[in-house]
């Protein structure tokens, strides 16, 4: 039978926990065991858990993690599954300052984060505003997920990353992401851009975006290019759902039973 899911079948040494649905490619799951196998963080930080997909890998190779989503359903679904995992629930942007300074404030490094919460343009610019104005005095990476979604890697891409220090490599397409993929017709999700942060380099930046064509050219053939027009009826599409007690994507964060 003819499938299109890009996240199976997923063949791996890796035992994944069925449970917990993991909203990433096969491409995206091979990658993060590799990386978070190879750096065996401290301690990691999560932003946007949902069913604890990424996190079963951030819990496995790192001595602790830090989730942070904004509902409180990934906490009440995932506090007994985890013994290294504690949950802030909460604005990632209004409250990874804190965390990371209360990590530090306990001789703990963080030395990896990924984000997958908030992808909207916005949402991502404040995130890695937030992390990057953070002095961290070990080596960091971060792997952010959907940076082929073109909202999420504009904002990736529209931080003047000149004013922040020791960034020695930005990579849009560590991860190459996706065209249509499941049910998202003609939509472009996924892929992972890459910061990392190595306290002793010298700033010398320079976003490298080492498939950008294939994004260009997946672009203009996307829904995107009318819906990123339309975006200003976002908040009269969301009336309109909720006066016809329709579900948006967005609900399935809020309440896992829908
Ligand atoms: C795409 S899902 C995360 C998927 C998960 N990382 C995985 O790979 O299976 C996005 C999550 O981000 C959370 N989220 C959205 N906006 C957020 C924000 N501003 N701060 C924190 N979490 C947020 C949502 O509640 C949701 O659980």
């Amino acid at each position: 039978m003819k499938s299109n899911n890009i996240s199976l079948p997923f063949y791996s040494n890796f035992l994944t926990d069925s449970e917990l649905e993991w909203q990433m490619s096969r491409s995206e799951k091979y990658c993060l065991i590799e990386v978070l196998k190879t750096l065996s963080p401290d301690v990691s930080i999560e932003i946007g858990t949902y069913r604890g997909g990424s996190l079963q890998v951030l819990s496995k190779y790192s001595k602790n993690v830090c989730s942070i989503d904004i509902s409180e359903e990934p906490q009440k679904f995932l506090k007994n599954k985890f013994d290294n995992v504690s949950f802030s629930i909460g604005n990632s942007y209004e409250i990874i300052s804190k965390i990371i300074l209360e990590i530090e404030s306990k001789n703990r490094k963080v030395e990896f984060i990924l984000i997958d919460g908030d992808h909207s343009k916005k949402g991502i610019i404040k995130d890695l505003e937030s992390i990057l104005s953070h002095k961290f005095k070990n080596p960091l990476t971060i792997i952010m997920h959907d940076s082929f979604n073109p909202q999420c890697r504009a904002g990736i891409k529209s931080i003047d990353y000149s004013k922040y220090t020791g960034i020695e490599h930005i990579e849009l397409d560590y991860i190459t992401g996706s065209f249509s993929p499941n049910k998202d017709y003609r939509e472009m999700w996924g892929g992972f851009a890459m910061i990392k942060i190595n306290t002793n380099q010298k700033t010398n930046y320079k976003v490298n975006a080492s498939q950008d064509m294939l994004f260009k050219r997946a672009y203009v053939g996307s829904i995107h290019i009318i819906k990123d027009k339309l975006s200003f009826l976002k908040p009269i599409k969301k009336l309109i759902y909720s006066a016809l007690s329709l579900k948006q994507k967005s609900d399935l964060y809020n309440n896992f039973n829908n």
